[in-house]
């Protein structure tokens, strides 16, 4: 019963759709647990790119069954129009499944996002604008909306006018803005039920049926560890759990049945929206890494913020998700530095400090302390095994294993299905 987690081991945006997609066809069920539309993922298939946000990558692999686990958010409407593109571009998509468990992004959670994110002001999280925050809320506050409930108007009817009850309060008399009508977004709702039916089933019991049957099941981890909400850079986090623990509970699968915990880690940093980023680079690498490793959100369409790689975190990623192997991404991005600054530890108010911070006042003060790795300028994207690779990439990639307290079994050097280095087999 392999059970594969792969998740980011930073703030996202690591590259794992590209390790997913590898993975894809020895894959028997591809999972996302947490989380909705505000991941991107890119694949590449050949000469086509494709750009996911809900759907989990295994959709674009013919033999596996993509499911999206009772964990994840839903927006409809954007799950039909990601459906609607591929099916355009001749993807079938009719085997995907998904829990009817899962909670549903209502309109005024999309609302609620974005007036409390321009209410917050200077303070602002730097939200995707999702709805992703206030439906995770009314999950926890016990008014959510979950799909089964497009099955039964009048409980539908209940449960929205219990979460607009409060909501509409707020939203005429803090944030200035019209009531939401009932039955407005109850019509709304009722007008996916349709088209979702074939979808929605008993995933838990799926996958663990799956399990006992010997097929292979990857949970595919949506943003990354630094941006759990237990385990990440609080407040500036998601309102979910990437971390592997996230997909036993959103997926409904023990932790008993996961073998292999897979962390994504970028060869240098990136961020999205607000929040800390020791290592974060405000001149021209910091421009050059953008540029060259395409830096650019595929879910928001903002600039990402770029930074050199930080071992603190790869440390902190593989402690709190128990990871047992990396694949290293992107790491083409970094030919043609003569050196690459590789951040160790931190200094925090004078002290030498190895390990990621508890406290968040102490690592918004968190100064980065670097060890410099020469680097390679040959072209490293044909490499097809690691002795292909120049003296001073392995010599990097070896260094940044034994800082990060985990094995690296795969290199992306490239964006193409085919640009890896396969170092571990994952299955
Ligand atoms: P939310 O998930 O839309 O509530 O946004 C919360 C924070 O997580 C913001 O800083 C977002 O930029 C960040 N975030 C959400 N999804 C992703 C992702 O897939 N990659 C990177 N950052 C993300």
């Amino acid at each position: 019963m392999p059970a594969l987690v792969l998740l980011g081991a930073q703030w996202g945006d690591e590259g794992k759709g590209k390790a997913t997609d590898l993975l894809g066809g020895s894959v028997d069920y591809v999972v996302r647990y947490q989380g909705g539309n505000n991941a991107g993922h890119t694949v590449v298939v050949g000469d086509q790119k494709y750009a996911l946000h809900l759907l989990p990558s295994g959709i674009l692999t013919p033999e596996c069954t993509p499911v999206i686990g009772n964990g994840v958010v839903i927006d409809p409407s954007v799950l039909f129009s990601e459906l609607n593109g591929l099916n355009e571009r001749g993807v079938d998509t009719s085997k995907l499944l998904i829990s009817g468990n899962a909670h549903v992004i209502t309109p005024y959670n999309v609302t609620v996002d974005k007036v409390t994110e321009r209410f917050l002001g200077k303070r602002k999280i730097g939200t995707t604008g999702r709805g992703i925050g206030p439906t995770y809320a009314d999950k926890i506050n016990r008014v959510g909306i979950r799909i089964q409930d497009l099955y039964d108007e009048s409980i539908l009817t209940q449960k929205v006018e219990a979460a607009l009850d409060g909501k509409n309060q707020l939203l005429t008399k803090v944030f200035n803005r019209r009531a939401i009508e009932v039955g407005q977004v109850v019509e709304e709702l009722l007008s996916y039920a349709d088209r979702l039916k074939p979808y929605v089933a008993d995933t838990v019991l799926i996958l663990n049926q799956a399990l006992e049957d010997d097929k292979v099941v990857l949970f595919e981890g949506g943003q990354g560890t630094l941006l759990d909400i237990d385990h990440g850079t609080y407040p500036f986090v998601t309102s979910s759990n990437p971390t592997a623990g996230g997909a036993c509970t959103g997926a409904g699968v023990g932790p008993t049945k996961i073998s292999r915990v897979i962390g994504i880690l970028k060869a240098y940093t990136t961020r999205v929206g607000s929040g800390p980023f020791p290592t974060e680079l405000f001149d021209e690498d910091g421009e050059a890494l953008r540029r060259i490793g395409g830096e650019r959100g595929v879910t928001t369409g903002r600039d990402r913020r770029c930074g050199w790689f930080d071992a603190v975190i790869a440390r902190y990623a593989t402690r709190v998700n128990g990871l047992t192997d990396f694949f290293l991404t992107k790491l083409d991005v970094l030919t043609g530095w003569e050196q690459i600054p590789v951040c160790v530890a931190y200094e925090i108010d004078g002290k030498r400090v190895e390990e990621l911070p508890y406290s968040q006042t102490d690592f918004h003060h968190a100064k980065p302390i670097y060890e410099t790795l020469p680097g390679w300028s040959e072209d490293i994207t044909k490499a097809k095994s690691f002795s292909d690779l120049p003296k001073n990439a392995q010599d990097y990639v070896k260094a940044l294993e034994e800082m990060s307290g985990a094995p690296i079994s795969a290199i992306g050097v490239g964006p193409g299905r085919d640009e890896t280095i396969e170092i571990n087999s994952f299955i």
